[in-house]
Formats: C-alpha cells, structure tokens, sequence
C-alpha cells in the first residue's frame, strides 16, 4: 500500500459505487452507475434496471375494459433485456457439471436432455396453457356478458387456479428452512486402501455434489439466525451412484436411540395448542423433554455455544455424527466419522446480533450463501476422516454406536482427504432446493452403516416421509434428485412416473429381455458388510441400550471444560436466556439438576441467572461403574480454535457518510477494503446522492435505517465536521454504532468522527483501560493509510471477545 492518501485516492476506480452496490441483494443506491467493464454483478444491476424502466406503466389496462376490448385482447406487453444477465437466476449458472448441464439456450424449453430439459426460458414466447395452449387474454375470466357470471367452461382460468391451488408441498417435517447449492467435491488423494467408494478412488477426482443448509425447529418461513441446529446435507453423485451424507454442524445428538426422535421434535416444534413459538427451543416442552433425557446434556452444550447461532454458513463445520463404514476392495472395514471443516474458520454471532439481525433480515444465512457465490466468492470446506477400528473403539471409555458421544480428536485425528467447493446456485429454488430429498440410506460400495440405533431409524425414516412430502414413490426421477449412473431396475409406475420403460418384461429372472437388467454380482454391485449384524440365535431380541450408553455426562464435561472464558460465559448466558423463558419453575430445576453432573460451575452460574437461591441435588445418574475418560480437555472443540485463512474477504463493512463527510478517506477506505476482497457498503441517513468535502458526489448504498448496524462485520466512521454533525443528529447512528460495540466489532473512527463515540457513549478503552483491540482511531490524518491496514487486521479477528461483557455495558 503506498504510504499517502492523495496515492490510494488517485486510484479509485469510479465504479466502485456500483461494484459495492452490486454485489449486494437487498438494498442499492437511489441511481446506480455505469459498470466497470467486466463486472457482472454491476452490469446485471444496471440492464436490470433499463429493462424495468422500458416498461413505465401496464398500457394494456386501457384497453381492458368494455365489450369490444373483451372481443380483442391486446398482445402481452415486452420488452427486450440488453442481454441474457438481467433475466437468469445467477451469475454462476456457467459453471457446469455432469449434473447440471450447461447454460439454458434463449427461448428453449429442452425437455429431452437430462437436466436441461427441464429448464424453461420464456424471454420472446407467448403464454400459453399447461397444454400449450396459446392463450389470448390472460386479464379475465370468461364471462356472461361484461357484467355477467362467470362461466364454469373457463379452461384456461380453471386450470391456472387449479395448479395455484396445489403449489405449495408439504415442507420438511424438520430441517423445513434451508439453502442449497451447487458444487464439487475433489480428492487429494486415493484413499483405496480403506475405501473403495467411488468419491475417493483417485487423487484429483471431481465428483458433483448439492449442499442444502438448514435450521431444525423452524418452519420453512422462519428466520435464519435462530438458535438451533444447522443441517449440512450433502448429496455426491457418483458415477456409481448417489451418496448422501446428512450431517449437521455438530458432532452429536439429543438423543441415543431412534424411538425417541418424534417425541424430541414433537418438544421443540412450537407448542401445540398455540403453535408457538416459532423456531425456538425456549420454551416449556422442549426443556421439560430433554430434562427428562439426560442423554442430552452434552448436545445441549453444543446448541447453547455460540455453535447454535452461525455468522454464516460458510463458517461452519459440518458432521456425519454417526460412526459409518469405509470398505476397501478386499471388503476390509474401518470405523469412520466424517467431518467438514471451513476454510473460512468457525465464526459465529453473538445472541444479541441474531435476536436483532433476525428481525432486520430474516433470510440472513440465505443471503450470505446466495451473494458469495454470485461473487464468484465461492465456499469451500475440507473432508476430514477419523479413521479406527473395531478394536480400537472397544477400548473406548464410550461407545461409538452412542450420536451422544463425540471421538476426541486427540485419541484419533482427523485426516484430510478432499474439498468440497460450492460454485453455482441453483437455478430455481423449488425445483432444486425444496425437492431434493437426501437419505442417510443412499450409500454406495465402499460406504456402509453400523448398528448405530439413531441411524437405524434414519435409513428408515428419510425415504418415508418423502414418499408423503414429495407425492409418490417416483421423486428420484427428479432432476435434482436423479443420480448420474444409469438407474435400470423393474420398478414401475406409481404416482407421477417420468420414465418410459420400453419393452415388455418388468422382472427378473426373465429370458424375454436376455436377463436384461441382470444383478451386478460382488465384484461391481453394492455388498453389506458381514459383521453388521452381530446377533445370532443364542442373543434374546430386545429393546435395550448398551452399558457404555449410561454415561450422559463425561463428554458434557469435556465440551465445556474445553471451551475459553468466553465461550463458557456465552453457553451460561443461553441456559439463562432460555430457562428464564421457561414458564414451570420445577423444569428449570430439573435443568439445573441435570447441568451439576456435568458442572457445577455452570450450573451455578445458570442458577443465578435465574434467580434460583437453591441448587436442586443432582440428577441421579444411571451410570453404574464411573467412566475413566481418554481425554478431559480438547482444544479443537473450541470455535476460537479454527480462525480460518485470516482474511476479509466478503465481510461487510459499513463507512457511514452524510453530506460532508471526507470523501478522500471513503474513497481510500472503500478501494482498500475492494481489494482485499471486502463488501464496503456507504450508509448515510438515507439512501441517494451525498457530497463530500472535496465536491465529490457519493452514492449511499443503504440507509441507517435499512441496513442497521448489526448487519454488518465492521464500521468506519470517516470524519468530515458536518457529516460528523448530521450523524451526530440522527439517532439510528447511536443505535448503530452501540450495537457495533457491544458485538465487539471493529470500529475505525478518522479525525473529528471520533466525537461520536462519545456522544453515544462508546467507551474508548476495555474495562481494565487496556487499548481496545477492536477500537482504530488514527490521530492524525497521515496515520491513515497505516490505520486502515489496522483495521483490516483487526477485521480479519472477527471480533473482539476482550470487549465482551454480560451485561453490556451501552
Ligand atoms: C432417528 C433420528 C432421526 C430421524 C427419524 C430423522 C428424520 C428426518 C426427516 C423425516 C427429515 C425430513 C426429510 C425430508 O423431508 O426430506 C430429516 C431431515 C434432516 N435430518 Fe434428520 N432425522 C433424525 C436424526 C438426524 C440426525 C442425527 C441428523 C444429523 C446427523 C439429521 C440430519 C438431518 C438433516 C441435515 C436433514 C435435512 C436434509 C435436507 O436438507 O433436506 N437427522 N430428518
């Protein structure tokens, strides 16, 4: 960076105001600008808007009204983009795969190819009805007369109303709110020795793959960032057939055994007599059932960390949870767990930031998953294995067919195998999104199960519910959901059936087809390993848990011992929060009664929180022999300790400006934050044209009052003495920069913009009068350059846990 302002200023592109702007898919300036040459978002944004102006006003109302306009409907009014970019889904519709296809081609409905037809482009077609018919009038109903009743022989308005009627499918029964995307997963390197299973048979080989995200609790319309689970499903189509591996973004579960899972979801779904709340574990039922299932301790550590509120999707791991099979050629088997890993780092909210960012931006994770691909900004996550056998995992202190338990990454480490980019968004939401049905039973040869009870009823569970939520048994015709090898079986017809088998011969064994399709035998097709089922005749059938199962607390313990101060203050301060919203005093108890077998540190704390002067004796374990564990504390189970790359790329950063604000600092701040890949975004009291001290016309991006503070990562105040008073005036400035500080972000004041945080009471140094690591306040302005290379390091940090404090202190 050249040490001047007047050198970094010189440089300014022009079009970063409309580069920012793009890049964004909630609020744009009042006029956006001309587009640098290359930049698509800019270029989208900008025919976008030519191509919604050449359509002023629906001229065609004039003439829908009388008899003789009723006999001679107009054409339909059009208009013609500039290009393909204003009217596709995404900018990243040309990276293709084997599953997607390519590019859908102009005005082409190509229903014979194997993803692309099933992509529709109207631009220059008529409308016409589902049996294309083109239709004239798409303003009436057919009617009597001009004021008569309407006429049950209407086809056209009949059909329309009747395909409305049937849009919505039933959402998910869990996991109802999620985000999908395209991508690929690539091997480093063969990993044949302990699996043969299609994904990892070569270095460098490329397998496609769809990602949904999820939360848990919510209904498909609720907000992002609640407190819950996230699901991570990911669904490889091999070229020997579909593999899904639906995890979650922590390593275990509520609960132990299948047979619980309705009555957990039946707990934290919103009540049933008054179907609330939405999308929240706080409340009665939920803490009543899992009080009662003390096998929940240690998830519910997990969820009440700042685990539970993700900064995105992209800054999550994601995990098999249970333990699986690898089977190598020889059909040799190892015990594996499957774990996801950022590149990004792990980075979360705080419980304040989600509570507000909710209400500000309910499809928050959705859009920051959505503008980082169109970005080219493209997530990529590693594949790590922890790999032991049997024997091994006998001497265990816990058992691995227990989702409560995790394997420290002490006692087996993880090895990274391949990476997962997520590289082009889906074209249509539904059709991929919300059809996709992933299923813990699509494995293929090399991947099996262990006798796991959760996963048992999982096998069973996903294809089930499918059936129901997806209308038949036929949604793997679906073109998200088709795998890329070959499907030939004799399964045939069913609701909504798309293949049209030729022949005669549905069965086999049969000559009249040569045998045709005939099975593949152990050398191709998928074989169970043996040792699976281990019962035999002399083992009584029964419902019944293994010993190991007993022990609801040791790995509670561990998570929580292995978390720094403030995670463990965060993981307190969620028990508070959602045990004070418990309304029976004797749940809380119960609660509190749980936490002492696991610590009597947090317990305590909880209990104050709540106002409970008297702990209740502990819970009565179920464990007969106390368990010596391997390990008692994990460092990598705490979120601090995977910080990613270190860089800024896409975080957004709002420099708040108003009429006089120093236009050669945002100008500087701006490009600087451009290219260390950074979304700087101008917010001012609202949005439209502002001028700088040096005369210069700045465009705001978004407003105080529609992007607030807390939906952003950092924020610059640039100095200006009458835009520091015109901020200083307007009260959203306060609220924006008080939640700024109080989610321990960055903050870089420049000259007299520093007054502000006083006004609104921002303290300038920690508690203890140390410097505020998150606080840049360059004194003078030749300290500048060298202060946004401060803050663009201190922006890298996240944020700034030294500041933290419970409660606030603005
Ligand atoms: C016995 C226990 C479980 C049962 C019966 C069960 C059942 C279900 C069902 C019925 C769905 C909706 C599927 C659909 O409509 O397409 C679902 C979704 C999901 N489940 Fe489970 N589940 C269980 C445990 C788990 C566990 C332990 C995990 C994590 C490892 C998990 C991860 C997911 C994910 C990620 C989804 C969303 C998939 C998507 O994005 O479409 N589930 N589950």
């Amino acid at each position: 960076m050249p040490n001047s302002k007047a050198a970094l200023s010189s440089r300014t592109d022009p079009a970063h105001s409309t580069r920012a702007a793009a890049r964004n898919t909630d609020s744009v300036p009042a006029s956006p600008g001309t587009p640098a040459p290359g930049d698509l978002s800019a270029k989208r944004t900008a025919q976008t808007q030519d191509l919604v102006a050449a359509m002023p006003a629906n001229t065609n109302k004039l003439l829908e009204y009388g008899r003789e306009n009723g006999l001679a409907p107009p054409l339909g009014l059009t208009a013609e983009p500039a290009s393909r970019l204003p009217t596709g889904s995404t900018l990243s519709e040309s990276n293709s795969n084997d599953k997607v296809g390519t590019v859908a081609s102009q005005g082409v409905n190509a229903t014979i190819e194997p993803m692309d037809r099933v992509r529709v482009d109207a631009a220059g077609q008529v409308l016409t009805t589902n049996q294309g018919v083109a239709i004239a009038d798409n303003q009436h109903s057919l009617k009597a007369g001009v004021r008569g009743p309407a006429l049950l022989e209407d086809f056209i308005l009949r059909e329309k109303i009747t395909h409305f009627d049937h849009e919505r499918i039933p959402e998910r029964i869990v996991h109802a709110r999620g985000s999908g995307a395209h991508g690929f997963f690539e091997c480093y390197e063969a990993q044949t020795a302990i699996t043969k299973a299609a994904p990892f048979k070569q270095c460098d080989k490329l397998t496609p793959v769809f990602v949904r995200f999820s939360t848990v609790a919510g209904e498909r319309g609720s907000k992002d960032t609640a407190r819950d689970v996230r699901g991570f499903a990911v669904k490889f189509y091999t070229d020997e057939g579909n593999w899904d591996l639906v995890g979650n973004n922590m390593p275990v579960f509520f609960i132990q055994d299948a047979m619980k899972f309705p009555d957990l979801v039946h707990a934290v779904k919103p009540e049933p007599h008054n179907q609330m709340p939405q999308a929240a574990s706080a409340h009665d039922t939920f803490w009543d059932f899992v009080s009662l299932m003390p096998e929940s301790t240690h998830m519910l550590m997990w969820a009440m960390s700042d685990r539970g509120i993700p900064r995105s999707y992209r800054m999550m791991q994601g995990f098999g949870v249970h333990t699986f099979r690898l089977v190598n050629d020889a059909g040799d088997s190892v015990f594996v767990k499957f774990h996801w890993q950022p590149k990004l780092g792990t980075h979360s909210m705080v419980w304040d930031e989600a509570v507000k960012v909710s209400g500000a931006d309910p499809d928050f994770h959705r859009r920051d998953l959505w503008e980082a691909i169109e970005a080219g900004e493209y997530p990529e996550w590693e594949l790590g294995l922890q790999v032991f056998t049997e024997a091994q995992a006998e001497g265990f202190s816990f058992d691995v067919l227990d989702a409560t338990k995790l394997v420290p990454e002490e006692l087996v480490p993880v090895k990274i195998v391949g990476r997962m980019v997520l590289n082009r968004n889906p074209d249509n939401f539904f059709a991929e999104t919300e059809q996709v049905a992933f299923c813990t039973a699509h494995v293929v040869p090399g991947i099996d199960f262990t006798n796991d009870p959760l996963l048992a009823g999982r096998i069973h569970s996903y294809v089930d519910t499918q059936i129901s939520r997806l209308g038949g048994p036929n949604f793997h015709e679906l073109p998200i959901n088709a795998s890329v090898a070959q499907v030939h079986n004799n399964q045939r017809d069913g609701m909504h059936r798309q293949a049209i088998h030729r022949g005669r011969v549905a069965y086999e064994p049969n000559s009249l087809a040569g045998g045709c399709p005939f099975q593949a035998g152990a050398a191709q097709g998928f074989v169970s390993v043996a040792r699976r089922v281990d019962a035999q005749e002399s083992v009584d059938k029964v419902r019944a848990k293994p010993e190991k199962f007993a022990d609801h607390y040791s790995q509670a313990k561990l998570f929580f011992e292995s978390q720094t101060d403030v995670e463990r203050a965060h993981i307190a301060a969620a028990f508070r929060f959602e045990l004070s919203k418990v309304t029976v005093p004797a749940i809380r108890q119960r609660v509190i009664a749980m936490l002492r077998n696991a610590s009597e540190v947090l317990a305590g704390e909880v209990a104050v929180g709540i106002g409970m002067k008297t702990l209740p004796p502990p819970l009565p374990s179920a464990l007969q022999i106390p368990v010596i564990p391997e390990v008692e504390r994990s460092k990598m189970l705490s979120l601090l300790a995977r910080p990613g790359d270190g860089g800024i790329r896409t975080r957004k950063v709002a420099i708040l400006i108003a009429d006089g604000v120093d236009d050669a600092t945002v100008l500087l701040v701006r490009s600087a934050l451009l290219a260390a890949g950074a979304v700087p975004r101008l917010v001012a009291p609202n949005i439209g044209e502002f001028v700088g001290t040096s005369g210069a016309i700045l465009q705001a991006d978004a407003s105080l009052e529609n992007e607030p503070g807390f939906l952003f990562d950092a924020v610059v105040l640039p100095g200006g003495e009458a835009a520091v008073q015109a901020l200083a005036a307007d009260g959203h400035t306060g609220e924006f920069l008080r939640d700024q500080y109080r989610h321990c972000k960055t903050i870089m004041t420049v000259g007299s913009s520093i007054e502000l945080l006083g006004l609104f009471d921002i303290p300038g140094a920690l508690p203890d009068g140390g410097a505020d690591p998150g606080l840049i306040t360059p004194a003078a302005e030749e300290d500048l350059v060298e202060a946004v290379s401060a803050f663009m390091a201190a922006l890298a940090k996240h944020r700034h846990p030294a500041r933290d404090r419970d409660p606030p202190p603005v």
